[in-house]
């Protein structure tokens, strides 16, 4: 499927009400996750009195440390977000010098707020689901999934669609994700049930993934923040591994 099919699909998907993601916008209100054009605009910057004040500062620390890493390269870069959600972290990945984004979500609301946000050049805001072969005339750099992997059913098939449209030498970031033990996945995904549960909005569990970082073992990868770490479990600030896969 093309760019303008998917366009198109995704459309009459979302009039006729059938797809997630209706039931996630839904969700996302409930929880007062969307935010005004106004607080996108400075994101991951919040007014300190804001309920998720406390993730927006791990979300600020998480893209920093992103950026800097990729700034390292000094080569322009062509990066794609998948699961951007409002485009404020692709929007960010500009001050990469020279680089171009394109961020995909499958949430249109949010892509069109991003849309109306940030308006830049090289920045480009696509709403769709991403899918094998979506991308198949394109290369990236570097491709970024943060705080979207939850979504996806399989780490293996997202990680291996996200291959088809990586440079040779391109890396795959996935970042401010839980990843478990093996022997944690039931119980996450019993504490999702029971929160969509106590939410209102049961059948969201069924959309919402829990992975477990032996996922990654087949996959030629590398753990660049360690949640795990004695001195980041003291600090208590950063509960999210940050990955980057390579071939
Ligand atoms: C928690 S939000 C993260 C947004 C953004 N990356 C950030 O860092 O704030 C996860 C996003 O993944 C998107 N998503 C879920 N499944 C997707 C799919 N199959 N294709 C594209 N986007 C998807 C959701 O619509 C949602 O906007």
């Amino acid at each position: 499927m093309n760019i303008t099919e998917l366009k198109k699909e995704s459309k009459e998907e979302e009039a006729e009400g059938s797809g997630f993601g209706d039931l996630y916008i839904d969700v996302r209100y409930k929880e007062k996750r969307v935010l005004s054009d106004g607080q996108v605009m400075f994101l991951p910057d919040i007014e300190a009195n804001h309920i998720h004040f406390k993730e927006w500062q791990t979300r600020k620390r998480s893209a920093q440390r992103l950026i800097d890493y990729l700034k390292g390269k000094t080569k322009p870069l062509n990066i794609l977000e998948i699961g951007c959600g409002n485009g404020w972290l692709s929007s960010k990945l500009l001050t990469i010098k020279n680089s171009k984004v394109t961020g995909l979500d499958i949430n249109e609301p949010e892509i069109m707020q991003a849309k109306r946000v940030f308006q830049k050049d090289n920045l480009e805001f696509i709403c769709g689901a991403f899918e094998p072969g979506l991308f198949k005339d394109q290369k990236f750099d570097v491709i970024v999934f943060a705080a979207s992997v939850q979504y996806f059913p399989s780490v293996k098939n997202i990680l291996e669609s996200a291959f088809l449209c990586l440079s040779k030498n391109g890396e795959i970031h996935i970042m401010d994700t839980n990843f478990y033990k093996p022997n944690e996945v039931a119980n996450a995904a019993k504490r999702t049930e029971e929160y969509y549960e106590m939410l209102g909005y049961p059948e969201m569990a069924a959309h919402y993934f829990h992975h477990s970082i032996n996922d990654l073992q087949p996959f030629n990868h590398k753990i660049l923040f360690n949640p795990k770490r004695l001195i980041n479990k003291i600090s208590k600030k950063d509960p999210f591994y940050w990955v980057v896969v390579k071939y």
